[in-house]
C-alpha cells in the first residue's frame, strides 16, 4: 500500500497529523454508534455484504463487525487504513481493508447488498463517477446508505465556523471540498442516476459538553486538515478568533455542542443495467 490519497489529492489532509486530528474529534458517544449499528443490522439483516466505503480509521466499520460479519473496509489514504489495521492488532475478527479509490472500486459487479458512506463525498472531487461505481458494486435492490452525522453547527461552533469563512475571505485563502457543494447536489445526481430515496431516517440529536478551548481548536483543525490551509493562515485566523471569542466567553467555560445523526437511503432503479449505460454515457460526456 503507497500514501495515494496525500498524492494525488495534496489539498487534503488525510495525512499523519490528520488522522490523529480525525481520531481526536469524531468519535460518537459509544450509545449512539451502538443505535446507528442497530439501525443498519435491522434494515440489511447480518448477513448481508457491506462495503464501508471511506472506512477511514474505523470508527464505525468495527463496531459494525459485532453484528454484521461480511463488512469490508476501503478507503484511499494509507494513514487511516495504518491506523485502522492498528486498533484491529487485537481484535480476532478483523475488517478485511483495501486500499483502493471511490471512483474506480476493486470489485466486479453486483458484490454488495449496501455501500455504506460516512462524510465520504465531500471529499471525492469526481464524485459522479464515485457514485455509478457504487451502482456499479451493488447487487439488484442493494442500498447505499449515507450517514449524515455530527455536529448541526448550531451554537458557538456556528459562529466559529462564520468566523473562519470570513477570514478566510479577507484573507483571499479557498478553502472548499471538492465534492458536491450541497446536499441538494447530491441528491439531484443519485436521481439523475435513477436512484431513489427509500429511507431518510432520524437516528438521534444530542449535545456534546465541550469547552471552549476545545471547539476553538477542533474547528481551526477542520480548516488545517480537511481544506489543508496553510499552518501560517490557520495560526493568524486562529489567534484573531480566539482574541474575539474571549471577550465573550472564558477559555475553559463549557458550552453545550449541538450534534445528529441521520441516514438517507438510497435504492438503485430496477433496470439497473440502462442505469449503468446512462452513467458510462454520462461521464464520458
Ligand atoms: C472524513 S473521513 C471519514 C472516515 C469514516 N467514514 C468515518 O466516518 O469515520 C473521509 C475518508 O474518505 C477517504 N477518501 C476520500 N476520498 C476517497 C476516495 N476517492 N476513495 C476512497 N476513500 C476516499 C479519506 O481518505 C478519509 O479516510
Amino acid at each position: 500500500m503507497s500514501d495515494c490519497f496525500s498524492r494525488s489529492a495534496p489539498h487534503l489532509g488525510f495525512t499523519q497529523d490528520g488522522v490523529d486530528f480525525y481520531d481526536q474529534t469524531r468519535s460518537w458517544p459509544p450509545n449512539i454508534t451502538m443505535m446507528w449499528r442497530e439501525s443498519i443490522v435491522a434494515r440489511l439483516g447480518n448477513a448481508a455484504n457491506i462495503l464501508d466505503l471511506g472506512v477511514g480509521t474505523g470508527r464505525l466499520a468495527i463496531e459494525l463487525r459485532r453484528e454484521a460479519p461480511n463488512v469490508v473496509g476501503l478507503d484511499f489514504s494509507f494513514p487511516m487504513l495504518s491506523r485502522f489495521s492498528r486498533k484491529q492488532r487485537e481484535i480476532k475478527d478483523k475488517v478485511p481493508l483495501i486500499q483502493g479509490d471511490a471512483t474506480m472500486l476493486p470489485f466486479h459487479e453486483s458484490s454488495f447488498d449496501c455501500v455504506l458512506t460516512t462524510h465520504l463525498w465531500p471529499f471525492v472531487a469526481e464524485w459522479h463517477r464515485g457514485l455509478s461505481e457504487v451502482c456499479r458494486v451493488l447487487r439488484r435492490s442493494g442500498l447505499l446508505i449515507d450517514t449524515e452525522g455530527g455536529p448541526t453547527f448550531e451554537g458557538l461552533r456556528g459562529e466559529l465556523h462564520d468566523a473562519w469563512q470570513r477570514a478566510l475571505v479577507r484573507r483571499g485563502v479557498v478553502a472548499r471540498y471538492p465534492g458536491p457543494q450541497s446536499r441538494h447536489a447530491f441528491e439531484k445526481a443519485l436521481r439523475e442516476l435513477c436512484a431513489r430515496k427509500v429511507g431518510h431516517i432520524s437516528i438521534a440529536t444530542w449535545s456534546e459538553s465541550k469547552q471552549v478551548k476545545e471547539l476553538l481548536s477542533t474547528v481551526a483543525g477542520h480548516y488545517q486538515f480537511c481544506f489543508c490551509v496553510p499552518l501560517s493562515e490557520v495560526k493568524a485566523i486562529q489567534k484573531e478568533i480566539e482574541t474575539r471569542a474571549m471577550n465573550h466567553f472564558q477559555l475553559d467555560e463549557t458550552v453545550l455542542d449541538p450534534q445528529s445523526l441521520k441516514l438517507s437511503i438510497w435504492r438503485f432503479g430496477a433496470n439497473r443495467e440502462s442505469v449503468i449505460d446512462r452513467c458510462v454515457r454520462w461521464f464520458r460526456e
